[in-house]
């Protein structure tokens, strides 16, 4: 494969894929297994990641890029195959999350700011000696009616360019993303003060970007969809989703930006997979619409798993249905018929 950053970030959303987000660090996929009643060992994540990545219909057909935990990306599988190999015989970029989590900004009750830019180029080196090819940063930005404030905002849009500019040194595509939550408290806002968040963020992030001259073809922007809270009175049909989301992204992202992938942030598996196919559906689109979807790609089959050997055919069946319709959604070719079938 091409060592361009330009072509490996084409790579990542070729039409139909999008990127598998299997990155949850050892606390968070403690979350996940807690959820199943799976202790979080190093061989119960093994094993349940080689069985996401040897679910070959799904990995190449719908499946372009893997963001992996620093674990998972130096991993093997049982039979002594490093992940990155398993990843990249299935014809997606493997990579890996690089930040290390949101930290209080001082002086700004309520918002944080991400950690992971001292000794970031050292490690992106050893990243790429291992075979990552892209990275991932996330930025958490909150949402009330006084938050996010004006600091809060630039802090977060400046690291996220210094992590991107630093990338790209490295031969790495930084996947920059700035989540504005929607399930975090109180989680009551509306659709139209999401836009607000949201355009206001991404305005800024590419600022910054741009003020580091951080080449935007060879990047992919996660952003979150522009949605009420998850406890707002008055939720959003997928048409009102893509109409706010398209139009926020339309406003602020240039079109040199070869790739949108969405975090799914808390949205139900299929509520992810008919808000992206409501946008590849009904809109005229610079850059490719997919996902990146962490728990949207994995609920399903992160429970049909529940840790037994016997269940993993029924685990990778359900990865693959959700992995074959969101590959669907990203055509905008998407059904509720299709959903059942
Ligand atoms: P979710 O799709 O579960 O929000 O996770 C995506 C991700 O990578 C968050 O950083």
């Amino acid at each position: 494969m091409s060592e361009k950053i330009e072509d490996i970030a084409r790579a990542m959303v070729l039409p139909g894929q999008g990127i598998l987000a299997a990155d949850e660090s050892t606390g968070t996929i403690q979350k996940r297994f807690d959820s199943i009643g799976v202790e979080n060992t190093e061989t119960n994540r093994r094993d349940y990641r080689e069985m996401l990545f040897r679910s070959d219909d799904a990995m190449n057909n719908n499946i372009a890029g893997v963001i992996q935990f620093e674990e998972t990306l130096f991993q093997k599988a049982a039979d002594g195959t490093p992940f990155v190999d398993l990843i990249r015989k299935a014809g997606a970029v493997p990579g890996i999350k690089v930040d290390k989590g949101a930290q209080p900004l001082a002086g700004h009750p309520g918002e944080t700011v991400t950690a992971g830019l001292d000794g970031l180029p050292e490690r992106l080196a050893q990243y790429h000696e291992a075979g990552a090819r892209f990275a991932k940063w996330r930025a958490v930005i909150s949402i009330t009616d006084a938050l996010p404030t004006r600091g809060g905002i630039l802090a977060n849009a400046h690291a996220l360019a210094r992590y991107a500019a630093d990338c790209q040194r490295a031969g790495i595509v930084p996947i920059v993303e700035p989540e504005v939550q929607m399930d975090a408290d109180p989680a009551d806002h509306t659709i139209e003060r999401c836009h607000e968040v949201t355009a206001e963020v991404l305005r800024v992030v590419f600022e910054q970007l741009s003020a580091l001259n951080v080449k935007l073809e060879g990047m992919i922007l996660k952003p979150n969809m522009v949605v009420p809270g998850s406890r707002a009175q008055k939720q959003a049909t997928p048409e009102e989703v893509a109409h706010h989301t398209v139009a926020v992204l339309k406003r602020t992202v240039p079109s040199a930006v070869p790739g949108i992938a969405f975090l799914s942030g808390g949205q139900s598996d299929e509520e992810a997979t008919a808000n992206l196919a409501a946008m590849n559906a009904n809109y005229d689109l610079p850059w490719a619409l997919t996902y990146s979807y962490g728990r949207a790609l994995q609920a399903a089959c992160l429970s049909a798993w529940s840790g037994l050997p016997e269940n993993v055919p029924a685990a990778q069946k359900a990865f693959t249905h959700r992995a074959r319709m969101n590959g669907l959604a990203a055509k905008g070719e998407w059904t509720a018929e299709a959903e059942r079938g």
